[in-house]
């Protein structure tokens, strides 16, 4: 018997012996990252998401968050989504089946350049009213063009107490960025040139195009910031 019949009679036979446990958890992607700050970032969620309600996450990676914010905060439903391949998808959806939490939704796919009339929104997300978007670790990987899709998105999605928050490095306009975060940047954009840290400034500046105001920052491990934006009052009320 030749050897590359025999390699495909011995990997046939081998497939069925992968369990659906086996398959399930090398589904299940990991970011050492997100163990670290999920702690900390569900801290301040813990101050601002105090109403039941239903919260967007934007960008959800592994599922680690969704999946230790859903566990935390068993009065929110939490809808994941991801953008781009199936991988993310099928990651989350693995540390959703394992989880098995009744407030845990099955992640959609949502790229922030996508058109969501009020159908689509519904058809994708259902019909609960979103309370928060959260958006951890986005807006410096996605092209800059990204934040205004997100507040648009969020003066669309959003009642007039929403919450839109992020999470991540920031530039901020009274210093330079940390080393680490200036290596971070230099990496990103070489990279990809359309990703980057962003400035906190341009970020406000985007945020108050679609209606939106910071309503606070908290500095956390690790050089990152937590920011929260609301509707500015000054805006047509929704
Ligand atoms: C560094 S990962 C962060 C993942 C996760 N939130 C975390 O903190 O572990 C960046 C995320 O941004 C998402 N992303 C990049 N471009 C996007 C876009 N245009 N629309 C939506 N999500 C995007 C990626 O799919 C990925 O999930």
């Amino acid at each position: 018997m030749t050897l590359p019949f025999l390699v495909l009679i011995l990997s046939s036979n081998l497939t069925p012996l992968l369990s659906m446990e086996t398959m399930k958890e090398a589904m299940k992607l990991f970011s050492e990252a997100s163990r670290r700050n999920k702690g900390p970032i569900g801290d301040v969620l813990q101050e601002l998401l105090t109403e039941p309600g239903l919260v967007l996450e934007v960008g959800s990676g592994t599922g680690q968050h969704a999946v230790a914010f859903s566990h935390r905060f068993p009065h929110l439903t939490w809808q994941p989504t991801n953008a781009g391949g199936p991988d993310t998808l099928k990651s989350v959806a693995a540390y959703r089946e394992e989880a098995d939490l009744p407030n845990l939704r099955a992640p959609q796919s949502f790229d922030l350049f996508d058109d969501l009339s009020t159908v689509e929104a519904e058809d994708r997300f259902g019909a609960d009213q979103i309370v928060a978007i959260v958006a951890i670790n986005v807006i410096h990987i996605a092209p800059a063009d990204a934040i205004d899709h997100l507040f648009r998105h969020a003066d669309h999605l959003l009642p007039a107490s929403g919450i839109l928050f992020l999470y991540g490095p920031f530039r901020h306009p009274d210093r330079p960025l940390e080393p680490s975060n200036e290596q971070f940047h230099r990496f990103l954009q070489n990279r990809d040139p359309r990703s980057g840290i962003r400035d906190l400034t341009l970020v406000d500046e985007i945020a108050s195009r679609s209606g939106f105001t910071r309503a606070g920052i908290q500095r956390l491990p690790a050089n990152n910031d937590a920011l929260w934006y609301q509707r500015d009052t000054r805006s047509q009320a929704h």
